[in-house]
């Protein structure tokens, strides 16, 4: 983000979202400084990332892997269980991660990781095994669990499993920055305010005529580069393209219009 656009933003913002998401901002000059202080809410996932070995954090794992939630990549803690007890389980693991592949878990490819050493890939490895599920009652409501109904510009009420909106009406922390990361990366071929382009398809037409969240936030962090749809795991977490993804469908129900999304 540029200075200008920064200053100008900052009085608005600083109504809009919490103190953390905003300390977030200010130190989120570097991308990874806001992924690891995601605000307040999240600050015990922060401190378990902090635990986390650091050259994870620095490679591209927690684009499409969470420690309890199937992603793109299944949970590390599902992968902890299924290999629990078995003695080859490290070796293989990293074979895996290095080289990357599919089918243990579906058709989805794991990207190759060459850049990472044995010993590094062991680390990592020895981590993701010591995962554990957490009770179901530490975890976050399992999504779609709680709705928020919105009367929509046509007339239609919708529930969404997020909020658009916070009390004041004023759009959610996690939209803005949607609205923010989408017209800094994606917009070039997406179209500014995701309407599209003749360089790549309008993503609210994709979400409205059916795409999940799940088959977005794939899609995001796969790739498609043979048809010019770069890549994006190691660059945005799974958090970013959460928000991405709540902005791209606000946009695409008509809750949130073109420009700086505010009332
Ligand atoms: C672009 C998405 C993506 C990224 C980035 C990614 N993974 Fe994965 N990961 C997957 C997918 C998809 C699978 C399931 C592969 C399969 O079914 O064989 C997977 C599977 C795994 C498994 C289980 C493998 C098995 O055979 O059971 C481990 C362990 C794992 N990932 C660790 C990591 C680590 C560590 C990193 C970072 C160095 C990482 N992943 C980065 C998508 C990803
Ligand atoms: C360099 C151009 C480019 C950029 C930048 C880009 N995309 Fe794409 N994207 C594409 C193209 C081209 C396709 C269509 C690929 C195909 O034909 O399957 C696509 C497809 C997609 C799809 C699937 C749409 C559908 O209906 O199948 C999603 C989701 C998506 N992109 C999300 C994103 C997000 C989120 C960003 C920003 C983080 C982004 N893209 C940035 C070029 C781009």
């Amino acid at each position: 983000m540029n200075g200008a656009a920064f200053a100008w933003t900052k009085r608005k913002i600083g109504r809009m979202v919490n103190a953390g998401a905003w300390m977030g901002l200010v130190l989120g000059s570097g991308l990874l400084a806001a992924r690891t202080l995601v605000g307040a809410a999240e600050a015990q996932s922060a401190q378990a990332i902090a635990d986390v070995p650091k050259m994870m954090q620095e490679s591209d794992c927690f684009s499409c892997h969470r420690v309890n939630q199937k992603v793109v990549g299944p949970a590390f803690a599902e992968v902890a269980e299924r290999y629990a007890g078995k003695p080859d389980a490290v070796s293989k693991l990293v074979g895996k991660v290095k080289n990357g592949g599919a089918g243990s878990w579906g058709e989805l490819p794991m990207p190759p990781h060459p850049q990472l050493t044995d010993a590094q890939l062991k680390t990592i490895v020895e981590w993701v095994l010591a995962q554990k599920s957490k009770p179901s009652s530490d975890n976050k409501p399992a999504e779609g669990a709680k709705e928020y109904a919105y009367k929509l510009p046509d007339g239609r009420t919708l529930a969404l499993n997020f909020p658009v909106f916070t009390a004041n009406d004023h759009v959610t922390g996690s939209v803005f920055h949607g609205w923010e990361k989408f017209n800094s990366y994606c917009f070039r071929c997406h179209g500014t305010d995701a309407v599209g382009s003749e360089y790549a398809p309008d993503l609210r037409h994709s979400l409205e005529s059916g795409m999940s969240k799940s088959q977005f936030i794939t899609m995001m962090m796969e790739g498609r580069p043979d048809k010019g749809m770069p890549t994006w795991s190691g660059f945005f977490d799974v958090d970013d393209a959460d928000q991405i993804y709540q902005y791209v469908k606000a946009r695409s129900v008509g809750l949130v219009g073109p420009g700086w999304p505010s009332d």
